[in-house]
């Protein structure tokens, strides 16, 4: 079984939901506490092994190159200023030279097309793909635990979580075989499915592990759910070819693309940190 090396993060979203602090700044630089949200995605991919990082990217999102490379003239700063954590911190985050590439989207064509576009950087080898939108918290990294899966039962691993029902149509709903505890089978899914007719309360929570044989489906996948070129879609087919298990993840989810998610993130992260949370239960609770 081939190892999962290289993570692809579709970060070409326009990000309008948070017109207009996103006019000039990429979404997915908000900061969830002091960290970019896509810097918390990476941490994720690079807990779980993975070596290269893939960045679909768009027009106004240089900030993400910039922001994975070495910034010499802060680091020289730093250094003159004697702020030598600050400056290991930084040097700790930055990946290896040569194990970052970044490619555009060019066109808002759908999740579908974004990971489409990253075929040639991915090459013949099973991958993942990472959705900076979603935050997920627990006792180890989701994606840590879905490799393991993988390694147990092979083919494709998708992680989801339960929402509430009248949140389905947000999301790519699963339908599950049998039990819905461990790495079940998945016997359907649908994307954006209409009020009432989700077949589970089990959304795709942004995290999966899939084979290079999906970007053949995506090169002439038609347009889906809401009119773009859906991920999920192609899913489907190549399930009719190869297993795919769901990684039910028992943590938090955070869906950061939408404002109150976006604010219990931050809140929540901040409730973690030693040198934060006493002080923000008594700020809380002043506010209340
Ligand atoms: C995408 C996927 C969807 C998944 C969701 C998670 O939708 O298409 O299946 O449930 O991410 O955030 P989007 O949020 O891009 O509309």
């Amino acid at each position: 079984m081939k190892p999962i090396r290289k993570a692809v993060f579709p970060v070409a979203g326009l990000g309008t939901r948070f017109l207009p602090a996103t006019k000039t700044i990429p979404k997915e630089m908000l900061p969830v506490v002091d960290k970019p949200v896509i810097q918390h995605v990476v941490e994720e991919a690079r807990a779980a092994g993975i070596e290269h990082f893939i960045f679909v990217t768009g027009r106004g999102k240089g900030a993400i190159e910039d922001h994975f490379d070495v910034a010499f003239e802060l680091n020289a700063t730093l250094d003159q200023r004697g702020r030598k954590a600050d400056l290991d911190r930084l040097k700790q985050d930055t990946p290896l030279p040569g194990r970052t590439s970044f490619t555009r989207q060019q066109e808002p064509l759908g999740l579908g097309h974004a990971v489409w576009c990253a075929r040639d950087l991915v090459a013949d080898e099973p991958f993942a793909v990472l959705l900076p939108d979603m935050l997920h918290e627990g006792p180890t990294p989701c994606l840590a635990d879905m490799i393991k899966e993988r390694a147990h039962h092979g083919g494709q691993v998708i992680a989801a979580y339960e929402v509430p029902e009248n949140e389905t149509h947000r999301y790519g709903i699963l339908d599950l075989k049998g039990e819905t505890e461990g790495s079940p089978q998945i016997r359907a899914m649908i994307e954006k499915p209409q009020k009432g007719q989700a077949p589970s309360r089990f959304a795709i929570s942004g995290r999966y592990i899939l084979s290079p044989k999906i970007f053949d489906i995506l090169e002439s996948q038609q347009r889906g759910a809401g009119g773009e070129i859906q991920l999920t879609d192609a899913m489907v087919t190549l399930m009719r070819d190869e297993p795919f298990h769901a990684h039910l993840f028992r943590g938090h989810v955070y869906d950061t693309g939408h404002q109150l998610g976006f604010l219990t993130a931050n809140i929540a992260y901040a409730l973690k940190r030693p040198d934060l949370a006493h002080e923000l239960r008594l700020i809380l609770k002043d506010l209340m």
